[in-house]
């Protein structure tokens, strides 16, 4: 009954919105056809300007003007630092600068209290914006939202108010920025502006997508490849998937001589401390991965920098070209330097080309590098970077490149023979070109190899291309994944896959991340400590489908991130406003990043359906987690834990000995975890020893275990797996889309504990107690020995000994009184003639 009221208001509102985009719609066309006739009564509003051949303004136009030079004045965005400062007191310097704003900007105060903290410019100017916006000024509706959402201008956010704005703008004119807006509210209910409800947030999603919106057509496609909220449908998430990977490439092409470049920014802010669970622990700092993670990365490519810089002084031409690489390409956190990068490379080719000529007997390897760097600064001169545009600069450089066998240089010259830049047009010298670079294995000359059979169309030159494109995909290249995408969507030269060529298509998506998402922004925010912005824009990146966003939303948002090291914490300022306090969110994002196979986010869903953090506690699913982590033994983390629930017989059976397997193998997947678990691998066996000891229920350890089939553990879990994987993989996911969770029963976990302390204090006492005996075995004998040589000096000793266990009991009826003796008695030695009593008393 309640779906069909829910399935009538979302009809209702649709209309509402087709309605407003029509009149919109006219209300455009109006205003283009016949200039001064726009109707209403705005036109007293049309600006002088409009004789120079200008539009219409909207009604409270001025307002919105004069309030944003104010705005301009009293802000500044945030920049992009140039470049990190080098050396230790640099980067001191750096984190008091970057604390200091950090507190003050990310520190939220209740709403109330913002208000009146604003500054008189900062409430002038939104005055002003909120008089326009009564008249129903479309620019004065998304600034005063942004502001209540993005907090620009340092406006206090207020997620209710900015929910009223873009409602009210998409009601306006349904704009689809707007919209979109309102869907990623829907979606993820945050600042607790309304309920989560997926329906609408798709609804929304899929209005602004099909008004052409590129981030909602990509929300829209994710949603439909994963299934969220909707069931999965490969056909509508290649149909906008397809449409973003077009403006994707149209954008990359776009761009100079061989396509734009740019820095890709998509990283995971857990990666850089080793991984969700710290170096080590993670999947993705332990085990084969170990040696490919470097956990500060950014601190040291200013190593790298520093050092290659003195190589290349004292004239180690590798060494310059590789910073002259390094300042052309660019990476994250460093931004690209043309000029710098054209010194390094010029060092290098002046080093060989004397006097226009190449020296005799080159050292070795002077040849090559000569080669590769001539091929980037006629690469430089071909695109204009950092220099004018030149063609026969480039065409000399790179001459000079392919001569000495460079692929890029190859590839280039291929580029001006098929475009015709700065020489007649020729294709089959470009062919030729490509083809020396293609077996060079040079990814672009691959793809453009691949275009080029592609278009003659025969059957073998359909299966080339396929080939080609093959090839370029393993280096990552953007146009590579297109082709392929295309190719398997319509079975071009191979059977149509959807799957396939949604994955692709969504890759060539993620890959433009300049137009398609604001990545930059985001890590610019957070690395300046402003970890509420951060979250919001990372938040935008993960609806559209990043696994690596919703990663670092997740960890943003993560109530456990005790593990961190102390100066991380003191950038990122533990979470104080409740923006950051959400576990709820935290855990759907946990669930999406592992769903796009991120084995730690796995192991982190366990963790919080095992402890009820922003869900009710459901052991079975927490076991569910583990295992699915622990497959192929990737996890030692899961691993431990599914160990560590065997042992306790949470949501497992209780069962020693498989705890003791599971201990093994994790130790096994990853050797760094050994002090832990072999500490819990020694009280496994302790408890096991009593449990066997006292005739317990639970299976001990058994040291040649006889199973009855020889199993191995993989098979062993592949069978476990199979016997409910059909359930597994579709009951777990699909459960945050409705409301309700199901729970379980909640667990004390302090009797756990003390379980544990109560059996090692056990174990403890029993040590004692047969030390105590043998101690008490070896005086018996001594002194039967003594007393056996001299009895009469026994028998004094014996006498007092008595006194002594007299004097001992008086002490216990006074204690008050000999406090200060006790406390030093409180551990007597053995041989001391208290031990006995001590021991036996407890
Ligand atoms: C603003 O738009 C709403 C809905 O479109 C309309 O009801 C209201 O009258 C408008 N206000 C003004 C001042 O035009
Ligand atoms: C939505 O409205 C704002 C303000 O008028 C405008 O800047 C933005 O471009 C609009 N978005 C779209 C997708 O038209
Ligand atoms: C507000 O700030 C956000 C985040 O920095 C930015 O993406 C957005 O464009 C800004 N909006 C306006 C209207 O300045």
């Amino acid at each position: 009954m309640w779906r069909y009221v829910l399935w009538l208001l979302l009809l209702l509102q649709s209309i509402a919105f087709t309605s407003a985009n029509l009149h919109t719609e006219q209300h455009v066309l109006g205003g283009k056809s016949s200039k001064a006739t726009t109707g209403d009564s705005s036109g007293a509003e049309i600006i002088t300007a409009q004789a120079a051949g200008q539009t219409v303004r909207e009604p409270g136009a001025e307002l919105v003007e004069s309030a944003l030079t104010e705005l301009r004045k009293l802000y500044k965005p945030l920049h992009a630092r140039a470049r990190k400062p080098n050396g230790l007191f640099s980067a001191l310097g750096q984190f008091v600068i970057t604390a200091l704003p950090t507190f003050r900007l990310t520190a939220s105060p209740p709403e109330q209290a913002a208000a009146s903290r604003m500054s008189n410019a900062l409430r002038h100017a939104t005055q002003l914006l909120e008089e326009s916006a009564r008249l129903n000024n479309s620019d004065a509706l998304y600034i005063l939202a942004e502001m209540n959402f993005y907090g620009n201008y340092s406006h206090p956010r207020n997620f209710k108010a900015a929910f009223g704005y873009y409602h009210q703008l998409a009601l306006l004119n349904g704009n689809a920025s707007a919209m979109y807006m309102l869907g990623l509210m829907y979606s993820t209910g945050i600042g607790g502006a309304v309920e989560r409800d997926q329906a609408r947030a798709l609804l929304y999603y899929t209005f602004a997508a099909n008004k052409g919106h590129t981030r909602a057509e990509m929300t829209v496609a994710h949603r439909h490849h994963a299934g969220i909220g909707t069931p999965k449908s490969c056909e509508v998430a290649a149909r906008y998937y397809k449409r973003v990977a077009d403006k994707a490439i149209e954008w990359y092409r776009s761009g100079p001589p061989g396509g734009r470049s740019w820095i890709l920014e998509a990283h995971r802010i857990a990666d850089d401390t080793g991984g969700a669970y710290g170096e080590g622990a993670s999947v993705v700092s332990a085990g084969e991965n170990s040696a490919r993670s470097h956990p500060d990365s950014e601190a040291s490519i200013e190593d790298i920098i520093e050092y290659l810089d003195l190589m290349a002084q004292k004239g180690d031409f590798k060494a310059a070209f590789n910073l002259g690489r390094i300042y052309y390409e660019g990476q994250r956190g460093l931004s690209k330097n043309m000029a710098i990068a054209r010194r390094y490379f010029l060092d290098v080719v002046q080093k060989y080309w004397k006097k226009n000529r190449p020296i005799e007997n080159p050292k070795g390897g002077l040849e090559r590098f000569a080669g590769k760097a001539a091929g980037y600064i006629g690469r430089m001169y071909l695109r204009g970077e950092g220099v004018e545009q030149n063609f026969d600069r480039a065409k000399f450089w790179l001459e000079r490149g392919s001569l000495l066998k460079d692929a890029q240089s190859q590839h280039f010259l291929g580029l001006m023979y098929l475009h015709g830049y700065g020489v007649k047009r020729d294709l089959p010298q470009a062919i030729d070109y490509f083809k020396a670079a293609a077996s060079l294995d040079y990814a672009a000359a691959q793809v453009q190899l691949g275009i080029l059979y592609l278009d003659q169309g025969n059957t073998e030159d359909l299966i080339a291309a396929n080939h080609y494109f093959e090839l370029a995909m393993r280096w990552g290249h953007i146009e590579a994944y297109y082709y392929m995408a295309e190719v398997n969507m319509y079975g071009v030269g191979r059977d149509p896959n959807c799957q396939q060529a949604v994955s692709y298509y969504k890759i060539v998506a993620e890959r433009a991340e300049p137009i398609v998402s604001s990545w930059a922004d985001a890590n610019l925010a957070y690395e300046s400590g402003n970890v509420e912005l951060a979250l919001l824009e990372y938040l935008g990146a993960a609806e559209q489908g990043y696994e690596r966003a919703q990663n670092n939303v997740a960890h943003l948002l993560d109530p456990d991130k005790s593990r961190l090291p102390f100066l991380h914490r003191l950038l990122s300022p533990t979470p104080t406003s409740p923006l950051l306090h959400n576990p709820t969110l935290a855990l759907i994002y946990w669930t999406r990043s592992a769903r796009q196979s991120n084995i730690d986010a796995l192991v982190k869903m366990g963790d919080y359906y095992l402890y009820g953090i922003g869900t009710e506690a459901d052991v079975d699913k927490a076991v569910q987690c583990y295992t699915g982590a622990s497959e192929y033994l990737q996890s030692a983390q899961a691993l431990y834990n599914l160990g560590w629930m065997h042992e306790h017989g949470i949501g497992l059976d209780q069962d020693y000995h498989l705890a003791k397997r599971y201990y093994d193998s994790a130790l096994e997947t990853n050797e760094e975890a050994y002090l832990p678990v072999t500490l819990s691998l020694l009280k496994l066996r302790v408890k096991s020893a009593w449990n066997t000891l006292t005739h317990g229920r639970i299976n001990s350890i058994q040291d040649e275990p006889a199973p009855k089939k020889e199993w191995s553990f993989r098979e062993w879990i592949n069978n476990f797996l199979q016997n409910d994987e059909g359930q597994y993989y579709e009951e777990y996911y699909d459960e945050y889309y409705d409301d309700s969770m199901p729970g379980g029963d909640p667990l004390d976990f302090e009797d756990g504990l003390t379980e544990s302390l109560v059996i090692l204090g056990l174990a403890a006492v029993l040590a004692f107690l047969i030390m105590y005996r043998n101690q008490r075995q070896q005086q018996v004998v001594r002194q039967q020995q003594m007393q056996a040589q001299q009895p009469q000096q026994g028998l004094g000793q014996q006498q007092q000994q008595a006194q002594g266990q007299q004097h001992g009991q008086q002490q216990a009826q006074q204690p008050a009184q000999h406090q200060e003796q006790q406390q030093q008695e409180l551990f007597p030695q053995p041989g001391d003639p208290q031990f006995g009593q001590w021991a036996v008393g407890h």
